[in-house]
């Protein structure tokens, strides 16, 4: 399918510099063109630019053809689809009850004490049936998409049993078949310990070691390595064993880090190449330090401190000394339950003071990169996926984050495909 958009208010993210990543000072900079159009042909982007330079386009003759779908985005935007590289979209059923205990008080820990948590998703999963798990993950990939998202990342890590593992990675490998968006899987079966094995943690790590990690390679069913390294969950320590024995098999690790404390997690993860750090809510100038000297992508999630109600990780301090920053979703049942990239963007300027500009940039390319996709997505460039967004009519772009809550989104277009 051939696609003309023309008369575009204004194309964000357009370059034709390759980047990978964009960090501190540059975050604040968005290079666009105003009054635009984009044509795609064959899934990707094959030409952009001014709509007067449109007449010198080498695919001219294409697009004032006949077999082309011509779209009028006056007074719209057009910009790369949101990358949201850290989800656990595949769950069994939601958890509000948990969200009322913490309406009356409760804290995310206590909850999880309880039974509650990741043991009560754990739980559910290891009953549920892979198809009936397929159909729910599809209902909210169709929601994020029509938000604006065009790849994801999703994790399992509600198995926690080898077999149970297993099937949630089978169910996201199953996923690219039911949608268009792109999907990258990562393997978290050191999510929680579960009940069986809280005094004999290590004999759970073990079984990470030695059976899951193995099984997971062997059947090439992650992209992939995660731990929650936190207090109350899995040390430094078991961390690193965890990313030494997924290294074997070629495993890069996306860790979650920091969010209940100083853990030790972004040390870990740095050590072992990981691609992203994630949450990062207890971020001090050690662990800045660190990532200045790495190439891994540290991933904020405010959904999550908004929904659990606590501190934002220091996205100014990390970009004002010169780091990049991506945000993700976190779209899960526990402590982030909506996996809407535009709200994120909100969260990210208000509660973050990052800048409209650096919100869009860590939605697009710096997610992109966290799930190692920068070379095909995150920026409008020739060659690159045609993931795009078509904005309803908005006067700015800082009018994204600005109207919180409010879907901008007109036409989402995957693949080079209209959704
Ligand atoms: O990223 N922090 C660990 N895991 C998830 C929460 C999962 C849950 O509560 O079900 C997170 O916030
Ligand atoms: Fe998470």
């Amino acid at each position: 399918m051939k696609i003309i958009i023309k008369n575009i208010k204004e194309l964000l993210l357009a370059g034709e510099e390759s980047v990978k990543k964009v960090s501190g000072k540059e975050m604040a900079k968005l290079s666009t063109i105003k009054d635009a159009f984009v044509f795609i042909d064959n899934g990707i982007i094959a030409d952009y630019g001014k709509m007067t330079s449109l007449n010198n386009s080498k695919y001219y003759n294409d697009i004032s053809g006949k077999n082309v779908k011509s779209i009028d985005a006056s007074d719209k935007m057009v910009m790369p689809a949101f990358c949201d590289s850290h989800t656990h979209i595949v769950y069994d059923g939601s958890r509000e009850i948990e969200y009322i205990d913490k309406i009356k008080g409760l804290s995310y820990e206590e909850i999880a004490k309880r039974g509650g948590g990741i043991l009560n998703s754990a739980k559910r999963m290891q009953l549920a049936d892979e198809a009936e798990l397929v159909e729910q993950a599809i209902e909210r990939l169709d929601e994020i998409k029509m938000l604006g998202t065009g790849a994801v990342e999703i994790k399992s890590g509600y198995g926690l049993t080898t077999e149970s593992e297993m099937k949630m990675l089978k169910v996201i490998k199953k996923l690219k078949e039911f949608t268009p968006l792109t999907i990258k899987s990562t393997f978290l079966g050191a999510h929680a310990v579960p009940a069986e094995y809280k005094k004999n943690q290590s004999e759970y790590v073990r079984i990470i070691i030695e059976e899951m990690i193995p099984k997971v390679a062997e059947e090439n069913l992650a992209d992939y390595i995660d731990v929650f390294c936190d207090r109350g969950f899995f040390s430094e320590k078991e961390t690193e064993m965890i990313l030494e024995a997924g290294q074997k098999y070629g495993l890069q690790p996306k860790i979650h880090a920091n969010e209940l404390d100083f853990s030790g997690g972004i040390q870990a993860g740095v050590k072992y190449n990981a691609l992203s750090v994630d949450h990062l809510e207890f971020t001090g100038k050690d662990e800045i330090d660190v990532l200045l000297n790495s190439e891994t992508m540290p991933t904020l999630l405010p959904g999550a401190a908004f929904f659990l109600e606590m501190e934002y990780p220091p996205a100014r301090k990390m970009i004002d000394a010169g780091l990049p920053v991506a945000l993700a979703s976190d779209y899960n049942p526990g402590s982030s339950p909506s996996g809407n990239m535009q709200l994120v963007t909100s969260l990210g300027c208000v509660k973050m003071k990052m800048l409209p500009e650096e919100v869009l940039n860590a939605a697009t390319i710096n997610g992109a990169y966290a799930m190692g996709l920068s070379n095909e997505l995150g920026t409008i460039k020739k060659n690159k996926k045609a993931n795009l967004i078509i904005t309803k009519k908005i006067p700015t772009y800082a009018f994204i984050p600005y109207s919180y809550g409010s879907n901008n989104v007109d036409t989402m277009i995957i693949n080079g495909n209209i959704q």
